[in-house]
């Protein structure tokens, strides 16, 4: 095999040091060159799947080329063909940029190929996600004595999260019986804007998209602690058993931040579990202003984080904290004799796989701990502040001018907001009913027109929200290379592409 491996350019399986050296030195050259680059860089690619795959082939290598034109083909082929999420005007969804030093977090983390089940397996990695678990608990202002783990995503945190609060609040021993043997449906309460997560992992854990209540939210876009309340008793009086309730420190749509507190004391004074999906917005508690709002993040039995957001990391790190970790451990603890752990000391028989759903894990936690430990708080704090003094700046632009139009009040850092040409505004102010209705429609086209438009030009970057029912540009900025001037760039990129659109004909009936 080793004759015919080296008969070819192809790369060795185990380089030598030298080799070893030399693929470093390469790959952290084209590193330097795509940090230098990235502001400069089209922001997305304007390509086919076919496209694509014409580039690339599909024959499976017998032989390998070799690292050096592999590196050749990623940096000339294939990073012009993805989307390039740590530019400082990708807007859209909630994306992280990605930081250097977790780059070097993740390359770390796959050499020492740590894979953290249980204390054995891993000694000193495992004391790390502690600790970095301990970090973000204390970051965000959780309770003193939560616990948690990392894992893919604020996704699988929702999940985790909601298969505890079901383990707990079942009747029965929903472990063992199964979900069948509820007496009655058991329900939960989220509000319209809930991210889909949520439903989601009801699904999958056969509580039934039926029995996952949605309640209205009002104006700011926040749930409705008054319907809250009677959707709760109608329930009892129905016969299901109300089991948790569900608030957001930050919706994907606006930003809104429910009322924690409140929704914190309904939770207690009906027995419910209280999970707070704090996936996008959790670490925006950094910031002093924002912190007071999410005090509840102490009253929470279970928080979703995210910290491949807003800490900046790149995917993929979750968090999900427990206020008691007794909770998780009776969800998720599995008994199989090749997992005994044979020591006793309780710090040393920690096993991951009894506080979350998988067994294999990678060391998520280097790039937690790398951050904190080489960067600090203190630049994270100053970048946070910083994104949302980037979004309030934005929204004031917006309400100044002539052409664009806010669409929901800005909490955090997302901005819905939505072009309006002075035709189309001079037909709002005229009409009323159905005709008002007719340019409201058109208007959501123009604006879905201008997304795609912009999407394509790969200025600037940004997603859509639907805002009471109308289609809206969303920004959620969320990256430390942002800067205040990138606002301005938006909008002139918008104009721009506006113009090019050319204008939207017959804006009244
Ligand atoms: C509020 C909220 N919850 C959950 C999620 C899901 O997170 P992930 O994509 O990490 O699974 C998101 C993603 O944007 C979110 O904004």
């Amino acid at each position: 095999m080793a004759s015919r491996a080296t008969s070819t350019n192809a790369a060795p399986l185990e380089p030598s040091t030298d080799e070893l050296r030399g693929w470093g030195e390469a790959v952290l050259d084209l590193m330097v060159r795509y940090h230098e680059g990235l502001r400069d860089r089209r922001l997305a690619p304007s390509t086919t799947s076919r496209e694509i795959r014409a580039v690339f082939g599909r024959a499976l290598p017998e032989e390998g080329v070799g690292l050096a034109a592999t590196l050749v083909e990623f940096e000339e082929r294939l990073m012009p063909l993805a989307r390039h999420n740590g530019h400082p005007r990708m807007f859209g969804y909630v994306q992280s940029p990605g930081v250097a030093v977790a780059s070097f977090a993740d390359l770390l983390a796959s050499m020492l190929n740590a894979n953290l089940t249980v204390w054995r397996s891993a000694p000193g990695p495992v004391e790390i996600e502690r600790i970095a678990v301990e970090w973000v608990r204390d970051m965000i202002g959780a309770h003193a004595g939560a616990d948690g783990i990392f894992v893919s995503g604020g996704s699988m945190a929702n999940f985790s999260a909601l298969a505890a609060a079901r383990r707990m609040k079942a009747p029965i021993d929903v472990g063992r019986e199964g979900a069948q043997a509820l007496p009655r449906a058991m329900r939960l309460y989220v509000s319209t804007e809930t991210h889909h997560s949520v439903a989601k992992a009801a699904t999958l854990l056969a509580i039934g998209s039926d029995h996952v209540r949605e309640v209205p939210v009002d104006d700011a876009f926040r749930m409705r602690v008054d319907t809250l309340e009677a959707m709760i008793e109608d329930d009892l009086r129905a016969g299901h058993q109300p089991f948790c309730v569900v608030g957001t420190a930050g919706t994907v749509g606006t930003g809104a931040i429910d009322p924690l507190d409140v929704l914190a004391e309904i939770a207690q004074r009906h027995g419910l579990w209280f999970h707070i999906d704090a996936s996008y917005g959790g670490f925006a508690a950094l910031a002093p202003a924002v912190r007071t709002k999410m005090a509840a993040f102490a009253k929470a039995d279970s928080i979703a984080l995210d910290p491949h957001k807003w800490m900046y990391l790149p995917v993929d790190c979750g968090c999900v904290l427990f206020r008691d970790p007794a909770a998780a451990r009776a969800t998720f603890a599995h008994q199989a004799e090749y997992m005994r752990v044979m020591d006793s000391a309780p710090a040393e028989s920690f096993a991951f796989w009894d506080h979350g759903p998988e067994l294999s894990r990678r060391f998520r936690a280097l790039k937690v701990w790398m951050l904190l430990r080489a960067v600090g708080l203190a630049p994270l704090r100053a970048a946070v502040e910083k994104d949302l003094a980037c979004a309030a700046a934005l929204a004031e632009k917006v309400e100044a001018s002539q052409d664009f139009e806010r669409l929901a009040p800005v909490e955090l850092s997302i901005v819905c907001f939505r072009h309006v040409p002075a035709q189309a505004r001079r037909a709002l102010d005229t009409a009323s009913g159905a005709g008002r209705e007719g340019v409201e429609r058109r208007l959501d086209a123009w604006n879905e027109r201008l997304l795609v438009a912009l999407q394509r030009d790969g200025s600037s970057y940004m997603s859509n929200a639907s805002v009471g029912g109308r289609f809206a540009l969303r920004a959620c900025i969320m990256n430390h290379r942002t800067t205040l001037a990138d606002m301005d760039i938006l909008l002139a990129d918008l104009r721009r592409i506006a113009g090019a659109l050319g204008e939207f004909q017959g804006w009244s009936e």
